[in-house]
């Protein structure tokens, strides 16, 4: 099979696109990332593209007028590579509709939480503050629901009396550094398919996220 060409956005550190970036060297996952997105200049993230060298653009919102104009800017960018899969690693820009549903079941987003629970930002501290015991990442498709897309894979990490946010934070980033690939590699492999708002995993229908305990590699 060839492999399943993929665009990824950041917004950052780009430590989940560095996870993708290695977890294909290690031929773990057959996809090739075509190009990196940034909707910001001088970040991390395009750095580790540069270095594994694979074609980095900046598209700065700043600099379009309205959400429209940006966010056609980023579609015509995105689209010369024809990907199969758009890949959003903290990707920090919400996304208008239209540019939402120009990719549908084509799009995924890795989010801090074990969502529906705790979507928007500031996930580690609401979750400490509403004394919840687990915790955890989750991997969903994107639709115009802010964070609310179907969910096809979760970390779960057990959250302990001497967490802080940023013990959470770390715990939280290393999970998604596991499930990003496994989620992508699942795609690449024709296991997923997507269809109405709905994850068909082998072929049956996934009524909740597959859910992996806390691990360190897969
Ligand atoms: C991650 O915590 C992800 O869940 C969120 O943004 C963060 C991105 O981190 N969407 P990185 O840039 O991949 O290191």
């Amino acid at each position: 099979m060839s492999p399943l060409p993929i665009v990824v956005l950041i917004s950052g550190t780009g430590s989940n696109l560095q996870a993708i970036i290695d977890a294909i060297a290690a031929k773990k996952i057959n996809a090739e990332i075509r190009a990196v997105i940034s909707n910001k200049p001088g970040v991390a993230g395009l750095q580790r593209a540069r270095d594994a060298g694979i074609a980095t653009h900046v598209i700065e919102h700043k600099q379009y007028p309205d959400r429209n104009a940006f966010d056609a800017a980023l579609r015509d960018c995105i689209d010369q590579y024809q990907p199969q899969l758009v890949v959003l690693a903290g990707f920090m820009r919400i996304l208008g509709d239209g540019f939402v549903q120009h990719y549908p079941g084509r799009m995924l987003n890795i989010h801090p939480s074990l969502l529906p629970e705790f979507p928007g930002l500031d996930t580690h501290r609401r979750v400490l503050a509403a004394g919840h015991t687990q915790h955890g990442a989750s991997v969903h498709f994107v639709t115009p629901e802010l964070d609310g897309g179907p969910l096809l894979v979760q970390a779960v990490i057990p959250v302990q009396a001497n967490d802080t946010a940023e013990s959470l934070q770390q715990k939280v980033h290393q999970q998604e550094h596991i499930i990003y690939p496994l989620a992508i590699g699942w795609i690449a492999e024709g296991r997923v398919q997507y269809e109405n708002n709905r994850i068909f995993f082998d072929g049956k229908p996934l009524e909740k996220p597959v859910q992996i305990p806390a691990c360190n590699a897969y």
